[in-house]
């Protein structure tokens, strides 16, 4: 029974800073953050979205009435979440209006969460086949303003939904894994922003995309040319090619030219969104398969996670046939159309616009937000949540 990904939803804000802007304001060159980082614009998140709205409003894109009948585990990767304890995934089955038989949970581990989940989905498919579990990646990457980071935040969801024979893409087994304790990007929990060792975590993002690799090809004894692509975590566009490059020289001349081709491909939607922590490696497959025409089903992915603290995987996919009909390119078109650009000014002045923490009441304007599902407010500690589609 092959088991895997059955549909991908995506969901960033309404509105971006252009890249370029941000680098004058913060007086660098504007190709510093457009060629050496590799980001055209960045989403952020208004007031009236959090992990769970847009969580939810990645999954309302995909889920029929039929996938809320077989839903039965729905598994919420974040490192954004809004409560210690409450997952944020009981919420998101709440306003999806997924059946009650189910299991909800968050996990956490960086931007890794989502694959963990992935994992997890597979094997509770592969003991209850008629299931599918709702799998999602949802986070708002906050650094802070003038911070060295800044440039690499973003916000957004991919939804994944995991099954048996699935439409898109189906998982392998020779999954390789590796955890090491170190400090490279952590955020307590009395912190909103996120601490960083920038040169230390791309080091080990490295290092740790190395070591999955070899650990692979020794395992399967596969190379690169086995490859049509390989789909990389990205904290920001250029960290992955960074990675790659360390063992491109392996491949001949013409797996090489694929290889970066796609890379490229698969960079595309992560350029305009920015890091989204545990969606980013599923923006940028879900990049690669709907902007990648000459992609043929029966093709091999791999797929680098990299998650903070910090764990690496290395797994791979094959394309399931007829899998473009699974996708939903042109809504996404339309997603990133409709977005609104804003100033620095307003950027910064909606960036430290936060929620209260101290217990007090507060009601949002959700008409000032296109996005079906919002955060309308705070009332006795509790995040009142609306679908407007309701
Ligand atoms: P920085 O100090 O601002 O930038 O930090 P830099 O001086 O290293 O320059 C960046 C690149 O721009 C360099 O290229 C420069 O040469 C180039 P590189 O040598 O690295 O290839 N550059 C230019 N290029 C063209 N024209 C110019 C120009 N000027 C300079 N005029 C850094 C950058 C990414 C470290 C910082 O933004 C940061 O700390 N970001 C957050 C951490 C991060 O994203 N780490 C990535 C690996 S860890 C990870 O992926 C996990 C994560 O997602 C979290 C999680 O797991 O939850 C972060």
């Amino acid at each position: 029974m092959e088991i895997g990904i059955d549909k991908i939803g995506f969901y960033t804000p309404h509105q971006y800073v252009d890249m370029n802007n941000l680098a004058v304001a913060r007086n660098v060159e504007p190709e510093k953050f457009t060629i050496g980082i590799g980001q055209e614009e960045m989403a952020l998140a208004p007031i009236t979205q959090d992990s769970v709205t847009l969580a939810a409003n990645a999954a309302l894109q995909i889920i029929s009435e039929e996938d809320k009948k077989a839903i039965d585990f729905v598994i919420f990767g974040t490192e954004s979440g809004i409560d210690h304890s409450k997952s944020g995934a009981v919420y998101v089955h709440k306003l999806l209006g997924l059946k009650p038989q189910a299991r909800a949970i968050e996990v956490k581990q960086a931007c890794y969460g989502a694959t963990a989940a992935i994992q997890m989905a597979k094997g509770h498919v592969a003991l209850h086949p008629e299931s599918k579990v709702l799998v999602l990646g949802s986070d708002i990457a906050r650094y802070g303003l003038n911070t060295s980071g800044e440039a690499t935040q973003g916000a957004g969801a991919v939804a994944l939904l995991i099954g048996a024979n699935p439409g898109i893409l189906a998982l392998e087994n020779e999954d390789v894994y590796l955890t090491n304790d170190i400090m490279d990007f952590w955020r307590p929990i009395y912190s909103e922003q996120a601490f960083v060792d920038g040169k230390f975590s791309n080091e080990q993002y490295i290092l740790f995309f190395q070591k999955v690799w070899e650990q692979y090809k020794e395992k399967t004894g596969l190379q690169l040319a086995d490859f049509e692509a390989i789909c990389y975590h990205l904290p920001y566009t250029k960290m992955g090619l960074k990675a790659l490059r360390t063992v491109i020289d392996e491949a001949e001349e013409q797996d090489k030219e694929r290889l970066l081709e796609n890379y490229k491909t698969s960079t595309q939607y992560n350029r305009r969104v920015g890091n989204i922590y545990t969606g980013s490696l599923y923006l940028s497959f879900l990049s690669l398969i709907e902007q990648q025409e000459r992609l043929k089903a029966g093709s091999r992915i791999g797929f680098f996670s990299y998650g903070s603290g910090a764990v690496g995987e290395f797994f791979t996919g094959v394309l399931q046939p007829n899998y473009q009909a699974h996708l939903n390119t042109e809504q996404h078109a339309k997603l990133f159309s409709s977005r609104e650009e804003l100033s620095v000014e307003q950027y910064e002045e909606i960036f430290s616009n936060t929620l209260p923490t101290d217990g007090s009441t507060i009601e949002l304007d959700v008409k000032q937000d296109p996005a079906p599902i919002c955060l309308a407010g705070i009332t006795d500690n509790k995040r009142q949540y609306i679908n407007k589609l309701d």
